[in-house]
């Protein structure tokens, strides 16, 4: 009877002579039992044996033991308020989106196993990955993170660089995302390597993700060779979009829409990307991104570094700006606004979506929270298998 009553039980165990935990959990009366060992990144033991062997004898043995918790929580919990501040101080929103974005981007539906299915997994952090032509510039975003991981050791690479750019729209004032943490990260490099090479994990020099800019309608003459020209940018750019949003990585149309609109926040830069002729400096800085210009809603100062062009005005400011600004981001030149950007808004299929949240913000933070989420969670694997929340 009691055993019945028992489906599962949870328990962690710390070590009193290290820092490492183990989760046990024992399911139903002759069901399964697990134990996985968290221990804290730079902890050199690889498995703590009379840990383990207590771990198997309470879990057999269908024992309770209320040990402390999960020590993530607190960890990501304290992690987040730090980051907080930091992200403020350093108006680096953007840039920690675009990572963990890149981190999950690398996902293949079509791919079953974990890690080389890629997604939200730390991988990124990796020379092979973070070289490639599409991470051009975010090894800064890394540099940002490791003082973190190093604070934070119970905190995965893959939690982080996803809680980091949660943080961050949340600070930018989008969405609050219900975030899930707990995810194993992709452990070391020839792990990476591996994994590139069963998968597209890499952005290959565009090849993975979609182009900002596809065959541009230039120095043409006649009005209508022009609009023909630019008809095959959009069709080809929106084609492009669902290769890699929906075959790849599983999104449908308005989820594609939501995601794109994140260009709410955030500028490229001719040394990154190379897609537009604003780089670094007030000196190559568009109108909007000088240092003296106000682009935060409140127009309160500090855009971190000088330069480069954004989508919208107000590019530290997460609001639907990007779907209400279009008109003017296709007619000023100091704004961006690339054939992926029209594919989103003249696509049948993307435009009732573009419309919808240039109406309505509220819809666009509920419905971008919520492709967020999703994006956040592909190819992860978490421990425990629902993960955990903070
Ligand atoms: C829809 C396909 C997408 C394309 C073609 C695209 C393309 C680009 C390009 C060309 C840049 C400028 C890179 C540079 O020069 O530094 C950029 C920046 C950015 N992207 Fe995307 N992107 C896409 C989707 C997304 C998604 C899904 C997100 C997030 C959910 C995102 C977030 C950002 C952010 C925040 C920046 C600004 C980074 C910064 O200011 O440092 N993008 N994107």
């Amino acid at each position: 009877m009691a055993f019945e009553m028992l489906t599962t039980m949870r328990f962690w165990m710390s070590c009193t002579s290290c820092a490492m935990y183990a989760l046990v959990t024992s399911s139903s009366q002759f069901g399964s039992s697990s134990r996985w060992f968290l221990k804290p990144s730079n902890h050199s033991h690889l498995w703590h044996s009379e840990l383990k062997a207590m771990g198997a004898a309470m879990s057999d043995g269908c024992f309770a033991m209320f040990g402390p918790p999960d020590p993530r929580i607190r960890e990501l919990q304290k992690c987040k308020e730090e980051l907080k501040d930091f992200i403020q101080k350093r108006s680096c929103h953007p840039i920690l989106l675009r990572l963990a974005w890149h981190d999950s981007g690398t996902y293949d539906q079509r791919l079953d196993n974990f890690p080389a299915r890629g997604g939200a997994t730390g991988s990124i952090r990796f020379d092979p990955e973070m070289n490639s032509a599409a991470n051009a510039g975010m090894s800064k975003a890394l540099d940002f993170l490791t003082k973190f991981a190093e604070k934070y050791p119970y905190v995965s690479w893959g939690d982080l660089i996803q809680l980091a750019a949660a943080t961050a729209i949340e600070c930018a004032g989008g969405p609050v995302i219900d975030m899930r943490y707990g995810r194993v990260a992709v452990g070391s490099e020839p792990e990476q390597e591996q994994c590139s090479a069963q998968s597209s994990f890499i952005f290959r020099a565009g090849a993975d993700l979609p182009e900002a800019e596809l065959e541009p309608a230039v120095g043409v003459e006649q009005q209508q060779q022009q609009q023909q020209q630019q008809q095959v940018g959009v069709e080809a750019a929106a084609r492009q979009l669902r290769k890699i949003f929906s075959e790849k990585l599983g999104f449908t149309d308005q989820e594609i829409v939501a995601l794109a609109g994140a260009r709410t926040i955030g500028r490229a830069f001719k040394e990154r990307g190379g897609s537009c002729s604003f780089g670094y400096g007030d000196q190559a800085a568009s109108k909007y991104t000088k240092s003296s210009s106000k682009m935060w809603e409140d127009h309160s100062a500090g855009c971190g570094i000088a330069g480069g062009a954004a989508w919208t005005r107000n590019w530290l400011t997460f609001d639907n700006s990007y779907f209400t600004n279009h008109m003017d981001a296709m007619e000023d030149d100091d704004l961006l606004w690339f054939a992926m950007d029209a594919a989103l808004q003249a696509d049948a299929g993307f435009k009732p979506t573009f419309e919808l949240y240039a109406k309505d913000q509220a819809v666009f933070f509920r419905d971008y929270a919520n492709a967020h989420k999703k994006l956040s969670e592909l190819g992860s694997k978490f421990e425990p298998a629902e993960g955990i929340k903070i």
